[in-house]
């Protein structure tokens, strides 16, 4: 009996992004069909097996990529930091504004005095910008509420825009990603013992967190409290990952590694040396080009280092108030090239299987047969032209999970 799908798109070029000689392991003449949120072909429309389509749609020679994954935002959040980006400009640094108690601790303030309808139509509007890119998958953190009740409030603002949209949204605890006011004295160690001992468990409890992050650094938390979190972390199940190497190298990455993380994510001060770790570990480096753009950084990740030693790189938006105002993943993709020299498709593949793999998805992000029915279609004439243009590009379609969203 001819076998059923519920949508045959022929006439496409495929980036499969499989793992191949070939670049973006490229199919001209390609074919794909959906059942259900499936893919169940993707290859050349010669090889594809007979299929009875509920519906057919016409690719017209565009270029079909795996639907695209924004791996490390925080794009819930109230307020806004234009203020201090204007302190910025006018010679104040990241670390300053940070220690005088301004930065994220200023979103805190916002944060946890915003109602959750509040939150939720903020971060619904930055959220759509990035669907609008063809990203179909998305992480949010926590980490402006800094207490448990607004710590939840976040979480459960990010999970009901991934129950409202056509979006799979990855949830990460974030609480220490600052110390609040309320702890300076204290201490961060005593903020510590109760993110541990209270805040974590309830999240995990309440089911709201897919992973836990720390903000390992200067003006975020030391590597023996980093690693607290991430014990913490563990004997919930969840898994971990971490802001890195961002300004000062810590070896947060090499500990990171050891505790098998997901993701090490900026990574500008990582020693190329500690590239070896990561890909034993088989952590990803996600690449966040936008807070490196912000902060008029000069300091460059070790980008070969990763290349050579066979790292996967994501690239992210990093999308928040302070470092990264930028809701456009096609943005980070385009500086991913120019300012830390990737490859189009190093920059494409970040944006896809990478960034899926940095949220532990290995469901996504390529163009075969078994994963999830999230593809994009561009009219382009070769996948370069995502990252090299700026602003040119919308997906003409957009499937997620098997659903059509629109066909212009
Ligand atoms: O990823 N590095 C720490 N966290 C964010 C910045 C958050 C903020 O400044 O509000 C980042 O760059
Ligand atoms: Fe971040």
């Amino acid at each position: 009996m001819t076998q059923q799908c519920d949508w045959l798109l022929g006439n496409l070029r495929l980036a499969t992004l499989t793992d191949s000689e070939i670049p973006y392991g490229a199919i001209e003449d390609g074919a794909v069909a959906l059942a259900g949120d499936r893919v169940i072909y993707a290859g050349p429309a010669t090889d594809m097996p007979d299929l009875a389509a509920r519906r057919r749609l016409d690719g017209r020679g565009r270029w079909a990529t795996p639907g695209l994954v924004d791996c490390h935002t925080h794009l819930v959040y109230g307020g806004s930091r234009a203020p201090e980006f204007e302190q910025r400009l006018r010679g104040a640094s990241y670390e300053e504004i940070a220690r005088a108690g301004g930065g994220i601790l200023s979103t805190v303030a916002a944060t946890r005095l915003a109602g959750e309808d509040e939150l939720y139509t903020s971060g619904r509007q930055r959220l759509l910008r990035l669907l609008e890119e063809g990203v179909t998958t998305v992480e949010i953190k926590s980490g402006y509420g800094l207490d448990l009740e607004s710590e939840l409030k976040m979480l459960r603002v990010a999970r009901r825009l991934g129950e409202d949209l056509p979006v799979t949204v990855r949830t990460t605890f974030l609480g220490a990603h600052a110390l609040p006011a309320e702890y300076r004295e204290p201490g961060a160690d005593a903020y510590i013992d109760m993110l541990c001992r209270d805040m974590l468990p309830e999240v995990a409890r309440q089911g709201l967190a897919d992973a836990v992050d720390v903000f390992c650094e200067g003006v975020g938390f030391s590597p023996a409290q980093t690693e607290r979190v991430f014990e913490a972390a563990a004997a919930h199940g969840l898994p971990v990952k971490g802001h890195v190497e961002q300004l000062s190298d810590l070896k947060g990455a090499v500990l990171a590694a050891r505790h098998r993380a997901l993701s090490v994510d900026h990574l500008e001060y990582l020693a190329a040396a500690d590239t070896n770790v990561l890909a034993e570990a088989g952590t990803v480096a996600v690449l966040l080009p936008g807070a490196f753009y912000y902060l008029h950084e000069t300091r460059l990740p070790p980008v070969a280092a990763l290349r050579e030693r066979g790292v996967p790189m994501a690239v992210a938006t990093d999308l928040n108030p302070g470092t990264s105002p930028m809701a456009s993943l096609l943005t980070a993709m385009n500086q991913a090239c120019v300012l830390f020299h990737l490859t189009p498709e190093e920059a494409l593949r970040g944006a896809s299987v990478n960034g899926a793999r940095a949220l532990g998805l290995d469901d996504r992000g390529q163009l075969v047969a078994g994963q999830r029915a999230d593809l994009a279609l561009w009219d382009i004439d070769s996948p370069a032209e995502l990252s090299y243009g700026l602003n040119y590009h919308r997906p003409g379609a957009l499937f997620q999970g098997g659903v059509l969203q629109h066909d212009h």
